[in-house]
This record gives structure tokens, sequence and C-alpha cells, in this order.
């Protein structure tokens, strides 16, 4: 069967720009089956040498270093937006307008301001939409969601939830320009709450439904640091670490951490969810398991199960290899892709879609706010409401 083509220009070759482009490829061989295949036609960076290099690297069929000018080309049907999050709004709503599906990074934007306009302008030129939040589709993380919907943990009490790293302890960082783009409010938006805290976010309310109130505390424990591109000492903006407790919509109660001042974490995600008949947790450092404990077990045997989550049957695995071998961090982007191109076929969502992403920066705000006034915030979140 001859299959569609998804013609991809892609804007932004860092390491998003890498984990995408590697999804990209790797589809069409695992996901024999699906309709479309991307076809790798422009990357676009600002530096010529650089993007002519990842070009050929990845197998770009051609390149740009304005990505106005990718976004107008007739041979795109997608934008992939690979770039800090500054430029997420208005590329956004720019390729919108020129009639391309928008594949965004997360956070969907810096504030709910620019998050909103994302959203209307989508829905105004009706295009397709979806937000890089990954973890959703690593199979273990996948299966805790089955697990979820199929009702097994009863009634939820508690959702808990930290994402740890360690690297910006050193007090002579500099902030801003191009390595140090997440440590300036001005291109991230936010330090921690928006770039980890939102992966926890947007996992807890797939998992777990909306977010109603929340009470944070945030801190920045180095105040002033260099500016990259000014050369000059100057306030630090973002949040270094938050952390804040919350009322979900089903009654539960959540516990979320973030920091990048845990020495020793380099990328510790984890998430606990306590129910009634059972509770499940799960580590981004042992991201092939998943550990279960069901209260109906015989007493004699019961305890926490460890799931190695690489069988046929589980979710995503029987594209893969044979079971007990395990899949890694690059292979969420390639599942990110396959329910892409399949949302085409089926003419779906892909979910998150803006929409939902949008939500989730609704919880992100009312953790600044909360933060700042040191009060609890109402979220405003419609989690299928
Ligand atoms: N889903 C995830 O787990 C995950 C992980 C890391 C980063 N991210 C998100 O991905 C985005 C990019 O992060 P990254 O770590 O890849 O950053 P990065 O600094 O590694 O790469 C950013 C790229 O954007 C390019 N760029 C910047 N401004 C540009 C412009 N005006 N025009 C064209 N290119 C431009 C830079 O040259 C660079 O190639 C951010 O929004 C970040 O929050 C998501």
């Amino acid at each position: 069967m001859k299959k569609k083509e998804l013609r991809i220009g892609l804007i932004g070759c860092g390491f998003m720009g890498r984990t995408h482009s590697n999804g990209y490829k790797r589809v069409a061989n695992f996901f024999p089956d699906l309709a479309y295949t991307p076809v790798l036609k422009a990357v676009c960076s600002r530096s010529e040498d650089k993007v002519k290099a990842f070009a050929e690297q990845w197998g770009y069929e051609s390149y740009e270093t304005d990505w106005k000018a990718l976004i107008n080309r007739e041979d795109i049907d997608a934008v992939d937006i690979c770039t800090p999050n500054n430029m997420h709004h208005e590329i956004a709503v720019a390729a919108a307008a020129a009639g391309k599906m928008v594949l965004c990074e997360k956070p969907l934007s810096r504030t709910l301001e620019e998050g909103k306009s994302m959203v209307e302008a989508v829905e105004k030129y009706n295009v397709k939409n979806t937000v890089w939040y990954n973890y959703r589709r690593l199979p273990a993380v996948t299966l805790a969601k089955k697990i979820v919907d199929s009702g097994k943990l009863g009634k939820v009490f508690h959702y808990r939830t930290n994402f740890l790293q360690d690297w910006t302890i050193n007090e002579n960082l500099p902030q801003g320009g191009r390595a140090f783009w997440r440590m300036d409010a001005e291109a991230a938006g936010s330090g921690v709450t928006g770039d980890l805290l939102a992966h926890c976010i947007d996992l807890a309310m797939w998992l777990n439904g909306g977010i109603d109130d929340v009470s944070a505390v945030t801190e920045t424990f180095v105040k002033q640091r260099v500016h990259e591109e000014s050369g000059k000492l100057e306030d630090v903006k973002i949040d270094d670490a938050c952390i804040f407790h919350c009322h979900f919509d089903n009654g539960s109660l959540g516990l979320f951490e973030s920091t990048r001042y845990a020495r020793g974490h380099k990328a510790m995600f984890t998430f606990e969810i306590n129910g009634e008949k059972a509770s499940l947790r799960w580590d981004l450092h042992d991201m092939n398991r998943l550990e279960y404990f069901d209260n109906s077990d015989d007493s004699q045997v019961r305890g926490w199960r460890s799931i190695h989550v690489t069988d046929g049957d589980q979710p995503y695995m029987d594209k893969w290899w044979v079971p007990g071998l395990s899949l890694g961090y690059e292979h969420s982007f390639v599942h990110q892709v396959a329910d892409f191109l399949s949302s085409l076929e089926n003419n779906t969502d892909c979910s998150p879609t803006f929409k939902e992403a949008y939500e989730t920066q609704k919880v992100c705000e009312a953790v600044l706010t909360s933060a700042a006034n040191k009060k609890w915030e109402d979220t405003g979140v419609e989690w299928n409401k």
C-alpha cells in the first residue's frame, strides 16, 4: 500500500530536535501498518552551519535559517516546534494561520494569555495539533493509565509526584543565552514549574483527573546570575524549586515537588497513586517497571508487584522486541509520532491537544500565583467537565 506523506518542517535542532527527528525516522520501521509516513522535508535553526550539519546528519531534504520561511513553504504539512518556550506562541499561531498542523513541545506557553491564543489559533484554522508530553507514552505509564481506567484502584485518596534535578546548584552558572535559556524567565516563562512540574501535572490530570485548587511555595536559591546576553549581573526571576499540594476533582489530595537543587538527582521523576483497593507507583529511573499493590491478593502473598512492562500484550510492546527486552526514553517520542499519524488516519485528536495542555498551563499559573500571594488559588481547570 502506498503511504500518504506527512511532510515535516522542524524548528530548533537541539535536544528535542534530535528526539523528534529520531521518532520520525524510526516510526515507519516499527509501526508498518500506519497509513501515513513522515517525510523529513526541512529543518530550521538560526545558525546556518549548525542547521546544515543537522540536516545532513538526520536526513532532512533541506534547511532554513528563518522559521517564517519554513512555515510558509507549500511543501510542509506539519510544523514541529522544538525551540525554547518564548518562541512557541509566535510560531504556533503563525503556523496555524498558514494552515499547517502544529506539534509543539511542552510547556505549551510561558503564560496563560499566550496559551489561550494558541488554542484559539488552532481552533480557528482547524488544524491538527498536539503537545509533546511524551512520558504518557512510555509503556509502563500507559499501562498505569489502563489500570486506573479499569477502576482497579477504587476510590483514589492520594497522588504523589516529584521531578528532581541538581544541575543548577553551581552559583557561577550564567542565565540566558543559547545554553541557559531555562534559567531566564523571559525565555522560559518560569523555572521548574513550567519545565518539570508541567510534566508532573500533565500526567497527574491524565491519570487522576482535574486539579481544583493549589497551595504552593517556590524558592530561588541563587538570587542573581550573570546574563549571557547582557554580560551583567541580573536578578534571577525563575523558581529554582517549587512544592505544592492540591485537591483533585475526585476528592483525592496531591503532593508535588520539583527542584534543580536535589544533589545527586539528575532526572528523578516518580509518581504514586494510592486507592482504596490498590496502589501504583512508577520511577523514570526504572522506566520499564510499574509497581502495583492489589489489596485483594491472597494475604499470604500480598505485596508490591514489580511488573516489567515488556510483554507483547502490554502497551506498544507488540511493535518492538521479544518479551523481557527494555525500551528507553527515545521510544516515547516514536510512540507519540505513531499516535499522531494514527490520529490523522482515524480523524481523531492526538492527546494532549493544545486545549488539554492549556489546562496544565492553568495549574502552572495558579501554582506561581499561590506561591507569590502565599494563599490557596483556584485553578479554573475544566478537565473532562
Ligand atoms: N518533552 C520533554 O521531555 C522535553 C525535554 C526537553 C525540552 N523540552 C522542551 O523542548 C523545547 C526545546 O528544548 P531543548 O532542550 O531542545 O532546547 P535546546 O536549547 O537544546 O534547543 C533549542 C533549539 O532551538 C533553536 N532556536 C532558538 N530560537 C530559535 C529561532 N528563533 N529560530 C529557530 N531556531 C531557534 C536553538 O538554536 C536550538 O537549536 C523547550 O520548549 C523545552 O521545554 C521538552
